[in-house]
């Protein structure tokens, strides 16, 4: 165990099982000392998360759906109490919204409702999460990330309303970024590359899109949730002291790719296992 982040106490929203972006960042920031409140979505995920958060020691974890806000409100008057009213990061790793068959086939034809449903729980629930914690980070050098993609920014084939609604939380990280930073509260987004996880398997023919990104990528291979957790402890550090409202990404460099002309690489590299 190190120690960067030690006497830090942290939230994080989104772990759903133990292949959740969310839950690998978490366990790197327990092993940097971080103490760690979780919440989670609803009584299903209860099953998968509870021996998760027990597993580190963590002594708080509600469920929390970020589009009911009694509940939100809730369970963040319960966090201030747990944490006497610091709090020193949040991590948001939560998207949603789409309606069925809406990450297939073409964006004009989703639906009012996939449309507002995937603004509110992708994006309005980072506001949410910090109008109501906002109190606890101001004035600790906080930090708070935010998980994009890179459909914000291009054409991903299936991504379609998700794609629209990361634009959105990337745009609106950067206006949270300006409101709080005379609070001393930082606020940045990550945006990794392709992962194999429960939300990515929503998404219409993702393995074909999984296997691309790797063969197109400059370092031919995808990124591990490790790699991803590594770029999240930095943001959440104070070494990252000096940057907000920025994208970072973690994708092994496919977002600098236009047209890739070069052979496919016949033998693609399998992502290695990097710890710090
Ligand atoms: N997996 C990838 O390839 C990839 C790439 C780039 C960005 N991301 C982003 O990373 C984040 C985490 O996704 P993941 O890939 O770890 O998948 P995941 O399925 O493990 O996590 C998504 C989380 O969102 C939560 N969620 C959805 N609706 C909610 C609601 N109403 N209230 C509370 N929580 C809700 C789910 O419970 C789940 O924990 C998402 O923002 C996703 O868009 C994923």
């Amino acid at each position: 165990m190190n120690e960067l982040m030690k006497g830090k106490k942290g939230l994080v929203l989104g772990v759903a099982n133990e292949n959740s972006i969310a839950w690998h960042i978490a366990k790197k920031l327990a092993d940097e000392g971080a103490e760690l409140a979780f919440t989670y979505q609803n009584e299903k995920t209860g099953k998968y998360v509870l021996p998760l958060f027990e597993s580190i020691g963590s002594r708080f974890y509600e469920i929390m759906d970020i589009t009911d806000p009694e509940n939100t409100k809730m369970v963040m008057k319960k966090l201030d109490k747990h944490f006497k009213g610091e709090l020193d990061f949040v991590v948001h790793s939560i998207a949603g919204g789409p309606q069925r068959g809406e990450l297939s086939g073409k964006y004009i034809d989703t639906s009012r409702e996939g449309f507002t449903q995937s603004m509110i729980i992708s994006v309005y629930s980072l506001n949410v999460v910090l109008k109501e914690t906002r109190h606890m980070l101001r004035g600790r050098n906080a930090s708070v990330i935010a998980m994009s993609y890179y459909g914000s920014e291009k054409v991903v084939t299936n991504y379609n309303v998700m794609g629209v609604a990361k634009a959105a939380l990337e745009s609106s990280i950067r206006y949270l970024a300006a409101d709080l930073g005379e609070e001393g509260i930082r606020v940045n987004g990550l945006s990794p590359g392709t992962i194999k996880t429960r939300a990515a398997s929503g998404i219409g023919g993702f393995d074909e899109l999984y296997d691309y990104t790797s063969k197109h990528a400059p370092l031919k291979r995808n990124v591990t949730t490790d790699e991803v957790a590594n770029a999240s402890l930095f943001l959440l550090s104070d070494l990252s002291s000096g940057i907000t409202g920025d994208i970072v990404y973690v994708d092994a460099g496919y977002n600098l790719m236009g047209i890739d002309l070069h052979k496919e690489a016949e033998d693609v590299r399998t992502p290695v296992e990097i710890s710090i």
